[in-house]
């Protein structure tokens, strides 16, 4: 009986916490798998007084034993890489023996990040906020058919088509007026590409599917369903599929061979970077949200924005990963609150609704609901029955809007914080 492919994704705008439930689910999977977005994703990990963030390397590597892919749907930046590599190598990790590499993923070239930079500059107040990693040239030159892969540093004529990349970017940079040095970053590059090769380069499609013959797989999403290139609230998007087909098209998968899909959310919204974010929070409750959760970038340090849950975008996510399982997210960063809202429905134009809208920029009034706050200490709790009442009862008021059953709650950053149902 051939296994299934599980699926974590992050049902908000990134940084929900996919990391540290990958960390935890990952003791059941022997294989991890990212199969999109690059090192804009920072997922963060902590267990036995460790802490790390992780940008490309699939969030199983701290498993013993397991094997970590980097699929083909993936943009790979081998300096970003390589340096992770030197860090998880501190903790007598040996990364070529546990990571693979699709030959089919994309090379994030030094000049692609000039570009991001380049296109964001032009861009003025329209900017995407970018975490500047040079995600999105990289995805366009792989959708226009002109990017360079992982296989191709093995090729002997890598070098002329590195150059020939190279000099288009250039021109497209000086189009937009841009000032940067053109070689910025190229040798170290180079280095890193050295150290790539001495990895397993492989036919990701049929690694993925020869091992789900006999053995389950985890595929770990980065960023979330909000900023997905289709159904995110776009153009204030990420440059990938970051819903559940991501998986299929990421990994070389058919979605038959699709099992639980584990959608993650935090208990209150943030967002980093540009875009809309109809619930955001300009006043003290946000900055108190922002203080207590932490919320600065795992990646860039930005402060991220924050406001209170907004049901309506988590059951639109919902329906398009069709999510089999949730895990809440950061719920004891709420305990000190009096008073804690969802939104449930927008106003638009006087008129209620459930819909997320084609355009959620403009003229939305969240409507909340209300729930008298635990105020206690969630933290310390493990089990489910120590959980308060108002708690649990805020819990069932969610899946029964929602739909799905929440299977775990998680109750702060470390891996044993967690409680499961
Ligand atoms: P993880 O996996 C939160 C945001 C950026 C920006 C937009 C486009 O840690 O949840 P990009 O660099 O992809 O061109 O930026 O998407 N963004 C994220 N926000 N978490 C992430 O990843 C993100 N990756 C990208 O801030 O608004
Ligand atoms: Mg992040």
């Amino acid at each position: 009986m051939s296994s299934k492919l599980d699926v974590v994704l992050g049902l908000q705008w990134g940084d929900e916490g996919k990391g540290k439930i990958v960390d935890v689910l990952a003791g059941r999977y022997p294989a991890v798998a990212r199969f999109q977005g690059g090192p804009n994703a920072g997922h963060s990990l902590h267990f036995e007084g460790h802490s790390f963030v992780v940008r490309s390397i699939p969030s199983g590597i701290f498993r013993e034993g397991s094997t970590n892919i980097i699929g083909n749907g993936v943009v790979f930046d081998p300096v970003t890489f390589r340096e992770e590599c030197g860090n998880i190598a501190k903790m007598g990790i040996d990364p070529k023996e546990k990571i693979v590499i699709s030959k089919k993923a994309s090379l994030i070239l030094p000049t692609h990040r000039l570009l991001d930079a380049a296109n964001e500059a032009a861009a003025g107040k329209g900017k995407i906020g970018s975490t500047l990693k040079g995600i999105g040239p990289t995805y366009t030159d792989k959708i226009s058919r002109n990017g360079l892969r992982i296989g191709d540093i093995l090729a002997p004529d890598f070098k002329e088509k590195f150059e020939k990349l190279k000099n288009r970017h250039l021109g497209q940079i000086k189009a937009l007026n841009y000032e940067c040095d053109p070689d910025q970053g190229e040798k170290e590059w180079m280095d890193a590409l050295e150290f790539i090769k001495g990895f397993k380069l492989v036919d990701c499609e049929f690694f993925v599917n020869e091992w789900l013959e006999d053995k389950p797989m985890l595929a770990e999403g980065a960023q979330g369903s909000m900023l997905d290139i289709d159904y995110g609230s776009y153009p204030f998007v990420t440059s990938s599929s970051t819903t559940v087909g991501g998986a299929c098209t990421g990994l070389g998968v058919a979605p038959s061979k699709i099992g639980r899909v584990f959608g993650i959310f935090k208990a209150y919204c943030t967002r980093v970077g540009s875009g809309p974010f109809p619930t955001e929070l300009f006043d003290e409750t946000g900055e108190k949200l922002r203080q207590v959760g932490h919320e600065f970038g795992a990646v860039t340090g930005r402060p991220r924005r924050c406001g209170w849950l907004d049901l309506v975008a988590l059951k639109y996510s919902v329906m398009l990963n069709g999510v089999t399982d949730l895990i809440m997210m950061k719920s004891d960063c709420l305990d000190d609150f009096d008073t804690i809202k969802v939104c449930t429905e927008y106003e638009v134009d006087g008129q209620r609704t459930s819909r997320l809208p084609f355009d959620i920029s403009n003229g939305i009034e969240p409507v909340y609901t209300e729930f008298p706050g635990w105020k206690s200490d969630l933290s310390g709790i493990r089990k489910e029955e120590d959980l308060p009442e108002s708690f649990k009862n805020y819990i069932k008021f969610m899946e029964n809007y929602l739909g799905v059953p929440i299977s775990i709650i998680s109750l702060g950053p470390d891996r044993d914080a967690t409680i499961e149902r």
